[in-house]
This record gives structure tokens, C-alpha cells and sequence, in this order.
């Protein structure tokens, strides 16, 4: 069967979700009729330089190699120089892009709004000018579930109303949808498939790659681990007086290989011949878990103890997030199979293999 290549721009494909898409992209690559080339941009603001000092690739990109026998293509640029980006789109003949790259923590979005507005606004209309100028049609981009703000309704659907979002961070990926949503409407070739991501959590299950939070972990499965291996004393359980079953804030927590898949099938989307316009979709379990399940479904997994002390909520959280994810079901063929034991077995497997995560020098 004659096989079809695909030039895939991956933009902040050395961090956690970026580089466990390449592997299923690669896979997908080996047994089926499309070969897609992953080219990889990132300025490795929030990954680590690769160990060997000969070789400047990442050290996550470095091991998907590994993983996948794939030789890497990576540019280390910055998604704000839009001429470093001409220059990679000069390069290669892009059939689509994949958007990962940008500023991800909620509170740091909160004490330098500046600084997310220029980096997630600026790099993303960047790429977009770019991709215009190289007639570049196909775009999918990571945004989150946060642009719900507080549930209306559970399980949250995709027409949920949006950008009621409580932090900068959240504002960006909003605006950048808008964006996105605009220049469909101008260009009716233009794609863009918006993946609302829930909680991501978990690690390839080689153990070679996974979450590698920079200082303390913001988020509860790496301060989770963490605990586990020893790194901190205990884990503070944010409030224990949600409206929820045992108290404990109640999140969708999808497995990252999950997701990874489902960026796998998105991408599939513009194989079709019928235009996509743009589409939104949950990419979830459309299951909730609360903390302290995830602290027992932990313990079970790692046969650790997890220390834990009930404190006051976090400013700006909500008592259950989670989605409906029958679109994605329905219309991308994706459901996510990994379950909480899963999710808690890889990802304390990758803890443990990588205490100090990818080691950056
Ligand atoms: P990550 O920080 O691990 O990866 C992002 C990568 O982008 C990093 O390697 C970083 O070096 C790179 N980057 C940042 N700014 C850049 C720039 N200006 N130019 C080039 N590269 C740049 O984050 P992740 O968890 O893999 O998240 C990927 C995407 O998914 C992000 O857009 C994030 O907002 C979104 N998302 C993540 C979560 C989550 O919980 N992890 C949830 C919802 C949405
Ligand atoms: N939690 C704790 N202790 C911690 C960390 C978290 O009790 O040390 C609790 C939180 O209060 C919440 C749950 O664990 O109830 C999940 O918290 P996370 O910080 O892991 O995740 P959030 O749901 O707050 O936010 C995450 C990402 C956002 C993204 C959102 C998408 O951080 O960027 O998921 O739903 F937008």
C-alpha cells in the first residue's frame, strides 16, 4: 500500500504532553498508510536541555527517540522570534501543526499576567501569521478545561458557555480559541480542532518519560509522587468541605497516552474531505475522582503511604470539574481506555525510574 507523509509541526514538543504525542504519533506512523515526520519546536523554557553536551537535543526527545527508533528533528526557537519560525517553516513542507507550546501554571499566570499574555498570545499569533504566509491549513491546539470557569452544569459539554476563566492563564487559552475561531471564519480552508484537555496525569508506561515539574509541583499527581519517593513530607489536601463525596475536590483525570491518542485522532480529521472548519472537543474520562481517592488509588499502586494534611482551599478552586466526552466519542472515534490504576501505576513508575525527573543539568 503506497503510504502518504505528513509534515508535523510540533510546537512544545520536548514537554509532557508534547513528547508522549510524538510517541503515539510515530507509532501510528509505523502500521498505518499515513508516515507522519514530527519536526519539533521548542525553546525549552520549561524542559530540560539534552545531558549530552554534543548532541543539543532535549532530554524527553532524546529518549521518544529512543523509544520510537526515530531520529529527532528538533529546532530549539522561540515561538516569539516570528523570524526563527519563518525560518523552521522555510524548511519543510507542513501539512499541519500541533500547538503545545506556551505557559501552563495557573498561579504564576496570576502574580506576572505580562508575561503569559506576551508569551502564550504573542507565540500563538505568531504561528498562526507564519502558517498563513506558508499556506499552512491544518492546526490543532491544546487548550483546557479551565476555559469553563465554574461549571454551569455537569458533566461539562463542549457548548458549555466559555471565558468566564479566573486567571490569566486561563484568559489565554480563550483569546488564543478566539483567534483560532476567527480565522476560520475568514479563511474557509482554514482547520482548527480544539482539544479541551481535563487533569492530564501519567507516564508512558516504559517509565522513560513523564511529567517533570520545575520547583514544587503545582498540580496534585507530581506532588503526589513526590510524597511517595520521599521528595516532600506530605501533600496538602486543599479544603475538605466541597460539596463533593468524601469533601475533596472532585477532577477528570485522563491518562496523557490517552490524550496523546487523541491528538492521533484529531489529526485524522484532516485526511477527510469535507473541511473541519473548527471544531472543539473535551478530551476526558468523563469520570470524577476526588483527592483522596487519588490518594488511596496512589498508595495502592506505589504500596507507599501518602502522608496527607487537610488545609484551607486554594483560592480558586472549585468543588468537581468534569466533562462529557461523547463528541470526541462520537465524532473522533476517541475514547480514553486507561484507568486510575493506570494512571497511578505509570506514573509512580516513571517517579521511581527518574526521582530528580529528566536530571536537568
Ligand atoms: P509543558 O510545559 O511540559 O510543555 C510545553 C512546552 O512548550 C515546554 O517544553 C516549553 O519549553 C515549551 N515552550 C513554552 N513557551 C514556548 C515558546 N514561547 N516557544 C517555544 N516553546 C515554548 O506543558 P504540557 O503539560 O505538556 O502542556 C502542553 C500544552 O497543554 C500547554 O499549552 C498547556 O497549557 C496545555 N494544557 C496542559 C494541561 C496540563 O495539566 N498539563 C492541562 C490543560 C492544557
Ligand atoms: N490539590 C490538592 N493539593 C495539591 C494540589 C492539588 O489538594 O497539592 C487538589 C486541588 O484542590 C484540586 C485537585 O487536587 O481539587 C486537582 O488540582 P490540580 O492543581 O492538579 O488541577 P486543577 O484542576 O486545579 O487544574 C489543572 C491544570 C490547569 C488546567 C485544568 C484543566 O493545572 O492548568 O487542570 O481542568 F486548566
Amino acid at each position: 500500500m503506497a503510504s502518504t507523509t505528513r509534515h508535523v509541526l510540533v510546537t512544545g514538543g520536548a514537554g509532557y504532553i508534547g513528547s508522549h504525542t510524538l510517541v503515539e504519533l510515530l507509532a501510528v506512523s509505523q502500521s498505518g498508510p499515513i508516515k507522519y515526520v514530527p519536526v519539533i519546536l521548542d525553546n525549552l523554557s520549561n524542559s530540560c536541555e539534552g545531558n549530552d553536551e554534543a548532541a543539543r537535543i532535549p532530554e524527553s526527545v532524546k529518549r521518544v527517540g529512543e523509544l520510537a527508533s526515530w531520529d529527532p528533528i528538533f529546532h530549539q526557537v522561540d515561538l516569539c522570534d516570528i523570524d526563527a519560525v519563518r525560518q523552521v517553516f522555510s524548511k519543510y513542507p507542513f501539512h499541519s501543526v500541533i500547538h503545545f507550546a506556551g505557559l501552563k501554571a495557573v498561579g504564576e499566570s496570576v502574580a506576572k499576567p505580562l508575561r503569559y499574555y506576551q508569551v502564550n498570545l504573542i507565540g500563538a499569533m505568531n504561528l498562526m501569521q507564519v502558517m498563513d504566509e506558508f499556506n499552512v491549513r491544518n492546526i490543532i491546539f491544546s487548550s483546557s478545561a479551565t476555559v469553563y470557569g465554574t461549571p454551569e452544569k455537569l458533566p461539562i459539554p463542549e457548548d458549555h458557555p466559555v471565558g468566564n476563566c479566573t486567571n490569566p492563564y486561563g484568559m489565554t487559552k480563550f483569546m488564543i480559541e478566539k483567534f483560532l475561531m476567527d480565522q476560520c471564519k475568514a479563511k474557509p480552508d482554514f482547520n482548527a480542532v480544539i482539544l479541551r484537555y481535563f487533569n492530564p496525569v501519567g507516564a508512558h508506561s516504559s517509565g522513560r518519560i513523564g511529567e517533570d515539574p520545575r520547583g514544587a509541583p503545582n498540580n496534585l499527581m507530581p506532588y503526589i509522587t513526590q510524597v511517595a519517593i520521599g521528595r516532600r513530607p506530605f501533600l496538602s489536601v486543599f479544603g475538605s468541605d466541597y460539596d463533593t463525596t468524601d469533601g475533596t475536590g472532585v477532577r477528570d483525570y485522563i491518562h496523557v497516552v490517552d490524550l496523546a491518542n487523541g491528538h492521533v485522532a484529531a489529526l485524522k480529521l484532516f485526511e477527510r474531505e469535507k473541511p473541519v472548519g473548527c471544531a472543539v472537543y473535551n478530551l476526558g474520562t468523563g469520570q470524577g475522582c476526588s483527592v483522596l481517592e487519588m490518594v488511596t488509588a496512589m498508595r495502592e499502586a506505589s504500596k507507599v503511604e501518602i502522608a496527607y494534611k487537610v488545609v484551607d482551599r486554594r483560592a480558586g478552586d472549585v468543588a468537581s470539574v468534569y466533562g462529557d466526552p461523547s463528541k470526541a466519542a462520537e465524532e473522533l472515534g476517541f475514547k480514553a481506555t486507561k484507568t486510575l490504576k493506570d494512571m497511578c501505576e505509570d506514573s509512580w513508575r516513571w517517579q521511581q525510574q527518574n526521582p530528580q525527573g529528566f536530571n536537568c543539568s
